[in-house]
């Protein structure tokens, strides 16, 4: 049996609607290359992930360091020095008083951990998050996940929580216009909290792009207009970082893209470690100590093995500027998708920061009819010409450029070529 066959008849993926045809040997940079021989140019990165690139070298050794030392003893039940030095460093790279760390193992269980803390900080109950966002496959994070899609068939979910309108400007949920509409999704925030909430709201959460929705960057003026409502009203500002974050955007984290706002708790994992499993949420001292003992844990949370490979995976994105690589390529490809724009009546919109990068695609311009079959077909032809891109979105219709930062201008330049020809093969 080949590798197909085998996950065909013992690996559980009803739930997955199709694997890509590619069986990975191995990875490097932003390669990938197929039992086949075959190499591909990965735009998609394991979902965002592996943002300093494939098995860095550095990253590599330093796990395998570990491994030879120590792999497991419980980071919660003795003191282990490189999940304190990780803690230490995310501490100093976080933005304002953000400072104690929990360490889980993934994106979904440190939302359910900042839900967990956001509420016995505040004594508070409730929660509000946005329409389209998503959070995570878990009871509590698809509770806060807004997209009937992810939800089907899994309800009733947690109750208390509230959703508001997402600040999607390309298809604007109160059908206004992003010139004059005056940030109106921003101020429906606080309807949201008068008239869907009774008033015991813990948190407002956010992701600073809407990543499964589309690659949506919040508005400018949005999140400090939202913000400025919270603190009205006592509620915390959770920011999931967990596709944002390590460089994405092309900024360390893409809070850092609105100015002067501080998150009161932050959510961590995909690019944290470059691929090994890591979660984690951290908060100023104040609302972190909340927690009171035998409130919280995780057994493997803060996995040695993990903790690790993220600190040098931090050391290699300062050191080897990814941050800055990523913003300025971001801003270079975003120009010439928007040139292929003009060209291609497919393209709805073209959106994103850094790394980060939506192409929306639809069948009509005036009444964007979602294309969503054309989207699937981009990826299909583009793995044929050896470029691996993403498909999600709200409507299943936004192509997703999120490559390993470490990706060369002229490796993008490859993957928007192959996405013109398949572009022009789809009319
Ligand atoms: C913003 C955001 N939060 C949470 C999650 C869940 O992360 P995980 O799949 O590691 O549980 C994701 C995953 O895509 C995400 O994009």
């Amino acid at each position: 049996m080949d590798t197909t066959e085998k996950y065909a008849r013992y690996v559980n993926i009803s739930s997955v609607k199709a694997i890509e045809p590619v069986v990975v040997e191995r990875a490097s940079g932003a390669q990938i290359y197929g039992v086949d021989g075959r190499a591909y140019l990965d735009c998609f990165a394991g979902i965002a992930v592996v943002n300093a690139g494939h098995v860095h070298p550095r990253i590599a050794q330093a796990a395998k360091a570990q491994i030879d030392q120590l792999i497991h003893t419980c980071s919660y039940v003795y003191y282990v020095p490189t999940v304190a030095d990780l803690a230490e460093v995310l501490a100093h790279i976080t933005p304002g008083a953000l400072q104690k760390t929990f360490f889980c193992n993934s994106g979904a269980e440190a939302i359910e951990g900042a839900l967990r803390l956001a509420k016995v900080a505040t004594g508070k109950r409730e929660v509000i998050a946005l329409q389209m966002a998503f959070h995570g496959r878990t009871y509590a994070s698809l509770s806060i996940t807004g997209n009937i899609a992810r939800k089907t068939r899994g309800g009733p979910y947690m109750p208390g929580v509230a959703f508001a309108p997402a600040p999607y400007c390309y298809r604007c949920p109160l059908k206004l216009e992003p010139q004059s509409c005056g940030l109106a999704c921003a101020d429906a925030v606080e309807d949201t909290i008068r008239f869907q909430t009774s008033g015991d709201a813990a948190a407002f959460v956010v992701e600073p792009v809407l990543g499964e929705g589309g690659l949506i960057p919040l508005p400018e003026g949005y999140l400090a207009r939202v913000k400025e409502i919270l603190d009205r009203y006592g509620i915390l500002l959770l920011v999931d970082e967990v596709q944002t974050g390590f460089g994405r955007t092309g900024k360390l984290f893409g809070i850092e893209h609105q100015e002067g706002i501080e998150p009161n708790i932050m959510t961590l994992a995909k690019g944290i470690a470059d691929g090994f499993p890591l979660g984690a949420f951290i908060a100023p001292a104040a609302i972190a100590d909340s927690f009171q003992p035998g409130e919280h844990l995780s057994t493997f949370g803060g996995n040695p093995v993990s903790c690790a490979a993220a600190l040098a995976n931090i050391a290699v994105l300062q050191e080897e500027h990814l941050v800055e690589h990523a913003a300025e390529l971001g801003n270079w490809a975003i120009g010439e998708l928007r040139k292929l724009q003009e060209r291609h009546a497919l393209i709805g919109d073209v959106r994103g920061q850094g790394l980060m990068i939506g192409i929306e695609l639809v069948r009509d311009r005036a009444s964007k009819e979602p294309a969503a079959e054309e989207a699937n077909r981009v990826r299909h032809l583009c793995r044929e010409a050896g470029v691996l891109v993403g498909v999600g979105g709200q409507y299943g219709n936004v192509v997703r450029l999120q490559p390993p930062l470490v990706i060369a201008q002229e490796q993008l330049a490859q993957a928007i070529q192959a996405i013109s020809a398949a572009l022009d093969d789809c009319l």
